[in-house]
């Protein structure tokens, strides 16, 4: 699986509650088809053997600096990243002073690779002074971090020290190993969800987007190295790990939050579901039911902004590469043409409105894909995460020919 097949990955596993979260991510390594080499610290081997390490990555684990003297040079030679996880508030400490008293520091100060740390420690641990001095070190000298997250601590407490999850070790992991995408460095913006229109301080018009589509957006185009921005409406799903995230409300709030982030942006992914329409004059009160005089409220709805075409020349003027949607029951190819047209998009992914396990609330799509060209693209019956990545892909083709 792109980026990590093939590559081989160091990890390096120290003295932690958390050591067995490493078994995950060294299984989850291996099934996206990497090579790993596992080094373990002697306080991690209180807490996992070596032969759960030895069994799942089907190498001999290197715990010693004297079993074989040149070993800590060949190891970071070899790799093309080094993750430790989880990394003890000693081994960073060892780290940023440039210890090699045992074989992982000797490894981790002999790699010539990136170096992922996620860090592992109680609360208070991790607050401290001298932890934060070797975190400063440490990330001034190019070591990238993953975590630590709040949460439940191993002794009962709750703070921040909990090691990330393997989930978003692996994605990590996958931006410092790609090395193929046009987007790596690139500023990508998505909007995702839906729009609220207020009708009174309690009541909204809304619709059924979930905001999974553009969710997932965001998450390949960060998979890829792009720095992303996501802008989104009121969601239950949680936002991806990674993206910067800016949460708005309305039409005209997601508006403002798009114009601010154009400047310096390569593609704009349009996945939010926008309110076409807005009340007329929301009631700053709760509307009492006594106002539903004869059994009826008529509610007086004026059109909103249309986020595609009140950024258009502000999108041409910057280069910006749009993707937009096109939801439609009706004519769906020629619809979607003529709104990528007027819209000023570069693709349109067009959704036809009623189709089984596609659109809204669903985990599935199934999208046909129109460039200005006129080229159609159908794709399958699709996850929403597999739908992005070919979004993205055909996005990356645009941008290397040019676009
Ligand atoms: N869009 C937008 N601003 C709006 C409504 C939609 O920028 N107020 C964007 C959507 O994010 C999508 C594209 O325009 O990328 C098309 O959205 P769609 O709802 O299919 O079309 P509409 O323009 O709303 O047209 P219609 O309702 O007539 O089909």
């Amino acid at each position: 699986m792109r980026p990590f097949d093939g590559r081989r990955v160091l990890l390096v596993v120290s003295g932690g509650i958390a050591a067995y979260k490493s078994v995950i991510l060294l299984r989850a390594l291996r099934a996206a088809g990497a090579e790993v080499e596992v080094l373990m610290t002697s306080a991690a081997e209180r807490f996992v053997g070596p032969v759960t390490f030895e069994a799942l990555s089907g190498r001999p684990v290197h715990t010693d600096l004297w079993t074989n003297p040149l070993a800590h040079i060949e190891l970071g030679r070899k790799c093309d990243l080094a993750i430790v996880a989880p990394a003890t508030a000693d081994l960073l400490s060892a780290m940023a002073h440039g210890r090699a008293d045992d074989l992982a520091s000797a490894t981790l100060l002999a790699a010539g690779c990136p170096v992922l740390a996620c860090p592992a420690m109680n609360v208070r641990m991790w607050e401290n002074p001298a932890t934060c001095r070797n975190i400063a070190l440490l990330t001034g000298d190019g070591i990238r971090l993953v975590g630590p997250a709040h949460g439940e601590l191993a002794e009962g407490e709750t703070g921040i020290g909990r090691m990330a999850e393997p989930e978003e070790i692996m994605v990590e992991a996958g931006r410092v190993l790609e090395t193929d995408s046009v987007l790596t460095g690139r500023k990508v913006v998505v909007t995702a969800g839906p729009t609220r229109e207020a009708i009174d301080p309690v009541r909204f018009i809304g619709n059924r987007s979930s905001g999974r589509m553009g969710f997932e957006l965001a998450a390949s185009a960060w998979r890829r190295g792009a720095e992303v921005v996501c802008i989104h409406g009121p969601v239950s799903v949680p936002p991806p790990h990674g993206p910067r995230t800016v949460e708005v409300e309305d039409a005209v709030s997601m508006l403002n939050a798009l114009r601010d982030e154009l400047e310096g942006t390569s593609v704009l992914c349009m996945a939010a579901a926008v309110s076409d329409f807005q009340v007329e004059q929301p009631s700053d009160e709760k509307i009492k039911k006594d106002e539903l005089r004869g059994g009826s409220l008529a509610l007086e709805l004026a059109s909103g902004p249309d986020l595609l075409l009140e950024t258009a020349e502000q999108r041409a003027a910057a280069g910006v590469f749009t993707l937009g949607f096109a939801l439609e029951t009706t004519d769906g190819v020629s619809n979607a043409t003529a709104k990528l047209e007027r819209k000023s998009m570069n693709l349109v992914a067009l959704n036809q409105a009623g189709a089984q396990d596609a659109g809204f609330e669903v985990e599935t799509n199934r999208i046909t894909l129109i460039d200005p060209s006129g080229a159609v693209e159908e794709l399958p019956l699709l996850s929403k995460r597999e739908v992005a990545d070919r979004l993205l892909d055909r996005i990356e083709d645009r941008l290397r020919d040019g676009d």
